[in-house]
């Protein structure tokens, strides 16, 4: 088929790259010419495993470009914009910017219009007025850092539709994933995204009011709890993972837009109200544990990026640490194996290490793994569980979830 992808952030290129591999030829285009450009040289805008081989492989599917009318008689056109959330509510200009200008360049009336963004309930049939062709709501739940193994083998396939004709092309479009495929309206596809994303930032954030309290009690460890309760299959082991809180282009502000969106509507999401109080007080909390032991000194954060494996840093948790360590008065220098930050010194992991007082392990690289021997001696304060506390020098030792060990 001929594929077209609007918006080429991380979701539009691992849809892009994916489907070329199987075999349909993709039309990227984007608004950004120095990415368009950039990606014609074969250069990827973004850190993403797998994803530079994935673009050199199937080069002779892809092409990318600026102009819509490339896009006049495409089979489907995937919407892969992003759709910020301003003020606190969901941005939606780019969604409809891209349905107005698709809306003039699709010459066939059977071109099937697919939204992959991150949308509020109620889009899709807005969408629809403005592109006239069929519009199929099919969400992404692909996590950045695995984006294309995600993609492959999504846990399910949602697909929203009026047309069960268009939902049925959109079906066989990603048959070979052999994932469950679950048939929708628009409204139900797009609420299942807010509610998914939901669900899981309220289990770290649930997780996390855990590790405070084991935090009070000793030989309290939030993990045994975590991997224990994980082990009943009603709540499953999977994102309980304690630590510095969520951050990303994801869970911030969908979270935030849900809960508008819900008020709009004239209901409230307590719940996910709550999650959103609970994160917030994250990073306060680890600065607080390391005044407990250093009042004024030199910091090592390690790891800038929000989670490891990406070198995305928006809405990070390190980089709001970083922030807020400098207000504390505490002079700030920071080590990430791929992501980088201008609000503090970046330096070599051993530089970070040993011209500083204290360490913070903020993103739980595997790279910082394995560090105890070279930490020791240092106030460390582990935001990520990635240590072994038994190896550490306790009077010097902190971390998330876990009461005084006696
Ligand atoms: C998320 C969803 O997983 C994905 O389905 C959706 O499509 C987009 O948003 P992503 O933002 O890439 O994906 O990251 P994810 O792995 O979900 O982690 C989100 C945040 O939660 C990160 O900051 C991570 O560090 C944090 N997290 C996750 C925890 O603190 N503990 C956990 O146990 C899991």
């Amino acid at each position: 088929m001929r594929v077209g992808i609007v918006g080429l952030g991380v979701v539009g290129l691992a849809t892009g790259v994916v489907l070329a591999e199987q075999g349909h030829n993709i039309v990227g285009v984007d608004v950004d010419e120095n990415k368009v450009e950039g990606l014609r040289c074969g250069r990827s805008p973004i850190y993403e495993p797998n994803l530079k081989e994935m673009l050199d492989a199937n080069a002779s599917r892809i092409k990318f470009t600026t102009d819509y009318s490339e896009l006049s008689d495409a089979d489907l056109v995937f919407i892969t914009v992003s759709t910020p959330t301003v003020n606190g509510r969901i941005y939606l200009g780019y969604v409809f910017d891209a349905a107005k200008r698709l809306s003039d360049v699709l010459r066939r009336n059977d071109s099937i219009v697919v939204i992959k963004s991150t949308v509020v309930p109620g889009t899709a049939r807005k969408v629809k007025e403005i592109v006239k062709n069929d519009v199929v709501s099919n969400p992404e739940f692909l996590r950045e850092g695995s984006a294309i193994l995600d993609t492959k083998r999504p846990d399910r396939v949602v697909i929203g539709s009026q047309s069960k004709e268009a939902g049925d092309v959109v079906e066989n479009l990603w048959r070979f994933t052999g994932a469950p495929v679950i048939r929708t309206s628009w409204e139900e596809a797009e609420m299942i995204k807010y509610a998914a994303n939901s669900f899981l930032a309220i289990k770290v954030s649930f997780i996390n009011e855990i590790a405070n309290l084991c935090e009070r009690l000793p030989n309290c460890d939030v993990n045994v709890v975590a991997k224990t309760i994980g082990l009943d299959r009603r709540i499953a082991p999977y994102f309980l993972n304690a630590g510095l809180g969520w951050g990303g282009s994801c869970f911030p502000k969908d979270t935030q837009a849900f809960v508008s969106f819900a008020r709009d509507m004239g209901e409230r999401l307590r719940i996910v109200e709550a999650a959103i109080e609970v994160n917030r007080e994250r990073v306060p909390r680890v600065v607080n544990m390391l005044k407990s032991l250093l009042t004024r000194g030199k910091v090592c954060v390690l790891g800038v990026a929000f989670k490891p494996n990406t070198d995305d840093t928006r809405e990070s948790k390190a980089i709001e640490l970083i922030r807020a360590l400098k207000a504390e008065g505490y002079e700030v220098v920071a080590y990430d194996p791929k992501a980088r930050t201008e609000e503090a010194k970046m330096v070599t992991l051993d530089e970070c290490i040993s011209s500083s007082d204290a360490v913070i392990i903020a993103t739980e690289w595997d790279e910082f793994r394995g560090l105890e021997e070279r930490l020791k001696d240092k106030i460390t304060i582990d935001a990520r569980r990635v240590l072994d506390p038994s190896k550490m020098e306790a009077s010097k030792f902190r971390a998330i979830g876990l009461g005084v060990q006696t």
